[in-house]
């Protein structure tokens, strides 16, 4: 499974990229405001961060200015993915970028029907909003799951990019559902390494490690 962090913070994702476990990053315009930075300019830092793909979302609602977008934002560098909206204006951009080579990622994904056109329409990746989909009285999980049959069924190969992760938890039955990409904040990633009884067991043997008098190094 594959670790994107959902996030426009540079220093946030140099930190999480160092540790090597950073497969590619996920952005909105939220988080472009939350970083208070210009978008093409933030997207090229981000860009040089990490090798995989680095999800930039157009903001137009019609195909002609979304294709004009898209234009302006493939060229910042060979690993941005365009990110379009599931509508059908989305989806008609979706087919004529990856037609032309691009890395598309559909977001707003709320229904599996919505998923099986991002698949026909060629996406590199479908984004179904697990959280927000919880938020509102659905099973953000159980969505990941349709998406899993619908697209083994017919070997698509668009990928599934879990998002609007909100705990460990999320992630863990993601894995278990066998979502192929998980995007989630920097906190919910880093939690993923914490364990009561690591932490506890680390005191133990610093303790009794310090009672041999011994050193390593
Ligand atoms: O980037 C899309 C998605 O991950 C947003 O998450 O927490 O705002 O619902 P959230």
């Amino acid at each position: 499974m594959k670790f994107f962090v959902d996030t426009a913070d540079t220093a946030e994702i140099r930190e999480l990229a160092a540790t090597g476990l950073l497969d590619g990053v996920t952005t909105n315009p939220t988080l472009i405001h939350k970083s208070g930075r210009k978008f093409l300019e933030v997207v090229e830092e981000i860009c040089g961060l990490v090798d995989g793909p680095v999800s930039a979302e157009v903001v137009a609602l019609d195909h002609e200015t979304m294709m004009k977008e898209a234009e302006i934002l493939r060229k910042i560098a060979d690993n941005v993915c365009i990110k379009v909206p599931l509508t059908i204006d989305g989806l008609k951009s979706c087919k004529a970028l990856t037609d032309d080579g691009a890395l598309v990622n559909v977001t707003l994904c709320f229904s599996a029907n919505q998923a099986l056109l991002a698949a026909k329409a060629g996406a590199s990746f479908i984004s179904p909003f697990v959280g927000r989909h919880d938020d509102n009285g659905f099973d953000g999980l159980a969505l990941i799951e349709d998406i899993r049959l619908i697209y083994d069924n017919y070997q698509f190969d668009t990928e599934i990019l879990a998002a609007s992760l909100r705990h460990p938890i999320h992630v863990l039955e993601c894995a278990k559902i066998g979502a192929d990409v998980i995007t989630a904040p920097p906190a919910v990633i880093k939690m993923l390494s914490k364990h009561v009884l690591t932490d506890k067991g680390l005191e133990g043997f610093a303790a009794d490690w310090a009672k041999t008098g011994q050193t390593i190094l």
